[in-house]
């Protein structure tokens, strides 16, 4: 497999995973360019969260190759894998943070785990991200302590606490109310372009899509069937494309889809 990882950070070919005997994703070529907001996009169970674990090696290979960041994921092991991982951030649902501890406690985590820094200077390092997302004030909160939108910069903040080059995030704006919503693709917009880090994003939130994605890779069944820039992406006349941007009934379900023509007049 060719790569060029100066212009792509991910490069998947014929690329299969899945859990135990079955196979979520079939047949992924893609190349997902540095520098962009890639939206991953598609129905319920079609296999997007598990394409963001698969780039990070965690779903049992199956066939084919993919390279991030111009690794080989299914042959990373120890220190070589440790380090893959230290220049990939992973923004959590619910904010990967830890209960128990502070969002200072919590940021320090990945700093202790990937640096030799002093106490000192991790604990700048930590406030001065938190300033990033506008969340100093924060600093000795819990999470439970936090609002939805607060509890997705403390995630984000910890997703970036390394300067990873690669971001990838699942549902950001799940549970948050559209302007908050809004907030938040706003800063993540903000600081990739500061940061110079790549976004993957897996989202079905149309109006966050149009806001921040670059390219549009749409997936069903395990394979996928779009993948471009957006505005060919709201211009497709590909069914699955259009429907999802029309936010049209799927073609599979053809009593709905007439009766939504008539409605739509
Ligand atoms: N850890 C797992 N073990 C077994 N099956 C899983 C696991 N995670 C997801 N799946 C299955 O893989 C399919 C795709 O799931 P997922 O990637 O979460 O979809 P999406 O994020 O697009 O909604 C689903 O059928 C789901 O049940
Ligand atoms: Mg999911």
């Amino acid at each position: 497999m060719q790569t060029d990882p100066e212009k792509y950070v991910v490069e998947a070919e014929h690329f299969a995973v899945g859990y135990g005997e079955r196979t979520i994703l079939h047949d992924i070529s893609v190349k997902i360019r540095r520098g962009s907001v890639t939206c991953i996009c598609g129905g319920s169970g079609c296999g997007k969260s598990t394409f963001l674990r698969a780039t990070l090696g965690l779903v049992p290979h199956k066939g084919g190759e993919a390279r991030v960041l111009g690794e080989n994921i299914n042959q990373l092991e120890g220190d070589k894998r440790s380090q893959f991982l230290s220049r990939v951030g992973f923004m959590y649902q619910n904010g990967g943070l830890i209960n128990s501890l502070t969002i200072l406690e919590n940021l320090k985590i990945p700093l202790k785990a990937h640096t030799n820094l002093s106490e000192k200077v991790i604990e700048e390092l930590v406030y001065h991200k938190l300033a990033q997302v506008q969340l100093t004030h924060a600093v000795n909160l819990l999470p439970g302590e936090l609002s939805g939108g607060m509890l997705k910069r403390a995630g984000f903040a910890r997703a970036i606490i390394l300067e990873p080059e690669l971001v990838l995030s699942d549902e950001p704006s799940a549970g948050l109310d559209p302007v908050t919503a809004a907030d938040l693709d706003d800063l993540m917009i903000r600081l990739k372009n500061e940061l110079g880090i790549s976004l993957i994003v897996v989202t079905h939130d149309l109006d966050s899509i149009k806001r921040i994605a670059d390219r549009i890779v749409m997936l069903e069944k395990g394979y996928v069937k779009f993948d471009g820039p957006l505005n060919d992406a709201l211009k497709s006349q590909e069914p699955l494309v259009k429907n999802f941007f029309a936010r049209a009934p799927s073609e599979g379900h053809a009593g709905i889809s007439s009766l939504w023509n008539l409605l739509k007049g």
